[in-house]
């Protein structure tokens, strides 16, 4: 497992690496950007997925059925399964049944996240529109998030994928750990850039680099390219957590509620940069604002204010950059295809994005 610290440091070291792309990584043919186009080498497997996930998402249970009609309803993105299928593709050929059931796992554990996310967040939006918690109260979304993760398991049990499981099962003991060191942390204000991607790294690129990981499990043998796709993942899951927590600061609409981590008291990069900028007294004044329990819209924009002077955004926005650009770099293991172009135009898609 790749430590986040030192692609942080990677980051840092290679902080004007974008520009130079064509460098590290051979422009065979174009990369796609849209997510209809990164697609397109994968479409035939979605559908495979897709069947694996309906079911398991079914339920003779009216309450849980109605649930689950709305969360299908809903428009996630599928960015992991889509990554499960194209890093098989891009490793081996052709998908198998095993990557497309790899696919739904992902899909179940990441949606039972965000499920039980908005409830530890008390978040009251999600993909545009109320989280399950907002319509139906933090008990069922308690529940239902159990019965996602619990049909999971039971999918790659019954198939005795036990690789991907266990891929899978790590990711989701991080994700765990990863919550709970920030709530810790959004306690005591105190944390550093070393810590923030310690959260991150376990929150999100934990369970994105198992996605890679386990598409590359599911069609070879070759450690060394088992590594390199888990490596993938873990930086591009870095770079894709540091946009997400550029849209709270953002006044553009991402589907989600905006300025909310900090009315958590959740302190991301932008603002841990702006802090460590920042001056005793003007620090001081800050973290007032964050520490009170209720920020009106004033508080909110004086934070945010404060995190673009000081360059915060900026430092962030960087970062992001250069981790985007290690990402894609690791792809020159690959040979050339269209499933490799797709996995950098992924890299490009996950920081331009606005959702
Ligand atoms: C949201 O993930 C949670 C994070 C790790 C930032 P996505 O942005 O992939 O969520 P959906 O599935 O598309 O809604
Ligand atoms: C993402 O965390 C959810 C997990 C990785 C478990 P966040 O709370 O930062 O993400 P959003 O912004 O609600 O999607
Ligand atoms: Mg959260
Ligand atoms: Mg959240």
């Amino acid at each position: 497992m790749p430590d986040a610290s030192s692609a942080a440091t990677n980051g840092r070291a290679s902080a004007d690496a974008s520009s130079a792309d064509g460098e590290s990584f051979p422009l065979d043919r174009p990369v796609p950007t849209t997510l209809d186009d990164i697609r397109v080498p994968v479409e035939d497997d979605l559908d495979a997925f897709r069947s694996y996930f309906r079911e398991a998402m079914r339920s003779d249970h009216m309450l849980l059925d109605k649930v689950t009609q709305y969360v299908l309803w809903q428009k996630g993105k599928r960015i992991r399964p889509i990554l499960v299928l194209l890093s098989a593709q891009a490793c081996g050929g052709a998908a198998t049944d095993q990557t497309h059931r790899a696919a739904a796992l992902v899909e179940l554990l990441h949606t039972a996240t965000l499920v039980h996310d908005d409830v530890v967040d008390d978040a009251e939006e999600r993909r545009g529109v109320f989280s399950i918690n907002a319509l139906w109260k933090n008990k069922i979304a308690v529940l239902l998030g159990d019965f996602l993760l619990s049909r999971g398991l039971l999918l790659s049990l019954d198939h005795d994928d036990y690789s991907v499981l266990h891929t899978l099962s790590d990711a989701v003991r991080r994700m765990s750990e990863g919550e709970l060191l920030q709530i810790e942390k959004s306690r005591l204000l105190d944390i550093d850039e070393e810590t923030y991607f310690r959260i991150i790294s376990d929150k999100t690129a934990s369970l994105i680099s198992a996605c890679t990981k386990s598409g590359a499990v599911s069609v070879t043998d070759d450690e060394a390219l088992i590594e390199r796709m888990d490596e993938f993942g873990e930086t591009l899951g870095l770079a894709f957590q540091i946009r997400d927590d550029l849209f709270d600061f953002s006044a553009e609409d991402a589907g989600k509620p905006i300025g909310i981590d900090l009315q958590e008291k959740k302190m991301t990069l932008p603002l841990i940069v702006a802090l460590r900028e920042a001056g005793r007294r003007e620090k001081k004044r800050i973290l007032a604002i964050v520490d009170q329990d209720e920020k009106d819209r004033d508080d909110l924009r004086t934070i945010a204010d404060f995190v673009d002077e000081y360059g915060g955004i900026e430092h962030a926005r960087r970062k992001m950059e250069s981790l985007a650009a290690d990402a894609r770099s690791l792809l020159s293991a690959l040979p050339p295809s269209e499933a490799r172009a797709s996995l950098a135009g992924l890299t490009e898609f996950a920081i331009q994005r606005s959702r």
